[in-house]
């Protein structure tokens, strides 16, 4: 869909940073190895990279990712300082909830550690990557990708597991507007990366933990060979999950390794 991009940004994209540039590809392997090329040969910040469909999708912890075509597919390019890269991922499912709920009018949650979920089901996922060279950031990539038009249950091994913004909006949602919109919210959430986003009572760590729905579950987290079964008592100030066990001990999770189970939405294979 050449036309995704020229309307989005025909309907008034109104960014300082994120869309500087915006490059479309009809097909790539994925969005996250094309920015991170495009990162390394210096390309600015705020550059996006979309792809009408992707043959290597990939998703955290090694998944892939169903790319087909009527979606968003798209990883953005970020120059963050340390401090501000745990907070580069809660900046993508923060921005996609928001788009949705704007554009769709539909009310999303999030799964951690940052799938966004309509009605039970996954809508969207997220994934950041990122460059470090000693104490400093290369760079950050992060990668949406939202599921607009897609039937999941066209898909075996996502159906009941995945869904898609047409599908719960019960009709055909923009993708040119969620687009814009997703990148405005991104754009608005890095600004405020610059300030304090952990102290604030209302700033975008605790808008997005208000949207967490995994928080007083009882849930099974899988790290390595080892579970743990226990209740999801909050989060940190860097987003990572507190999980209070049956011993009382509360442990902390970090996203990139963990697996939840028993939240009622389902961290199974990747929608589409
Ligand atoms: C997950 O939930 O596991 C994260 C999925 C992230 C998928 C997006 S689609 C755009 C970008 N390119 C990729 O290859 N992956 C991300």
């Amino acid at each position: 869909m050449p036309d995704l991009v020229s309307k989005a940004v025909r309907e008034g994209l109104y960014t300082h940073v994120v869309g500087r540039r915006i490059l479309y590809y009809p097909e790539l392997g994925s969005t996250m190895d094309e920015a991170a090329r495009l990162a390394a040969q210096d390309a600015e910040e705020g550059t996006v990279v979309i792809a009408g469909v992707q043959t290597a999708g990939r998703g955290r912890q090694g998944r892939s990712w169903i790319s087909r075509p009527g979606n968003l597919l798209l990883s953005v390019l970020f120059r963050p300082r340390v401090s501000q890269l745990p907070f580069i991922s809660i900046m993508g499912g923060l921005a996609a909830a928001r788009a949705v709920r704007k554009v769709a009018g539909l009310d999303p949650r999030i799964k951690w550690p940052n799938d966004l979920i309509l009605e039970g089901n996954k809508a969207a996922g997220i994934l950041a990557e990122s460059a470090i060279e000693g104490e400093s950031v290369c760079y950050a990539v992060l990668g949406i990708g939202l599921n607009v038009a897609n039937y999941p249950d066209d898909d075996e091994g996502i159906a009941g597991i995945a869904t898609s913004v047409n599908r719960v909006a019960g009709r055909e949602v923009s993708r040119e507007s969620l687009l814009r919109q997703l990148l405005m919210e991104l754009d608005d959430l890095y600004r405020r990366l610059s300030e304090s986003v952990q102290d604030e009572e209302n700033g975008p760590v605790a808008e997005w933990t208000g949207l967490l729905d995994t928080i007083g579950r009882r849930i099974t987290a899988s790290f390595g060979d080892e579970r743990f079964d226990g209740e999801a008592v909050g989060v940190d100030g860097h987003g990572n999950l507190l999980l209070r066990l049956a011993s009382g001990e509360v442990r902390t999770l970090t996203a990139g390794d963990v697996t939840l189970s028993g939240t009622g939405a389902s961290d199974g294979p990747p929608p589409g």
